[in-house]
């Protein structure tokens, strides 16, 4: 949990909130706001075989209320992180299955961003492929890790990265099945 808050290591508390809520709710792990993490496209879905297709959430196509508002683009709604461990699939294009991948991409998206995104044919990394590049500067380069320039040192070691997930497991139900 120190890790998760800690502004130096995830900052994940920055985002998914791990404080009771203003009326004294247990912590609900997400601040309810929108952000774009440029996520790696998931080659795997069938609507992206079309190379001309992006889910862009908040501005389409899906959604059509913000079509015209493209500061929106590749923005997503922070969800909360109980029971993630249990879900299997993660963000909103479902291209991690383990949260392994989902904190790597947190630690290493900015300092080592051959590690996330694939490479094209001439080496050159295909940073941010979810999002077509005029939409580029939507995405969150302002909150740690994400503040972070290629070569820094990445915020977390792997033991962090482990201690990190363990504390992500004890949000989970243990009294009955997590209904998905
Ligand atoms: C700048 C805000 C922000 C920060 C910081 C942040 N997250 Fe997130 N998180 C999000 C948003 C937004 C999404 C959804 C993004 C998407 O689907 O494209 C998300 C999604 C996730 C998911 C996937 C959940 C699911 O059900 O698909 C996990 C797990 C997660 N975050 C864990 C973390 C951890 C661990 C950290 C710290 C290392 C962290 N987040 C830091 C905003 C943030």
């Amino acid at each position: 949990m120190r890790l998760f808050n800690d502004p130096d290591k995830g900052n994940c508390a920055a985002c998914h909130l791990s404080q009771p809520t203003a009326d004294k709710l247990p912590p609900l792990f997400t601040d309810t706001e929108y952000e774009a993490l440029g996520v790696p496209r998931n080659r795997r879905l069938a609507a992206n075989r079309d190379p001309n297709h992006f889910d862009m959430g908040l501005c389409g196509p899906l959604r059509t209320d913000f079509a015209t508002q493209t500061q929106y683009c590749g923005m997503f709604l922070t969800p909360t992180l109980r029971n993630s461990a249990k879900r299997g699939v993660y963000f909103h294009n479902g291209v991690y299955h383990d949260l392994k991948q989902v904190v790597d991409f947190y630690n290493l998206r900015e300092v080592q961003p051959g590690a996330i995104y694939p490479h094209d044919a001439g080496g050159k990394i295909l940073k941010y492929d979810d999002l077509p590049a005029r939409y580029h500067a939507n995405i969150d380069v302002a909150d740690a890790p994400f503040d972070r320039k290629a070569g820094d040192k990445r915020p977390l070691s792997d033991a962090e990265v482990q201690d990190i997930i363990a504390f992500l497991r004890t949000l989970d139900d243990g009294d009955k099945a997590a209904g998905y």
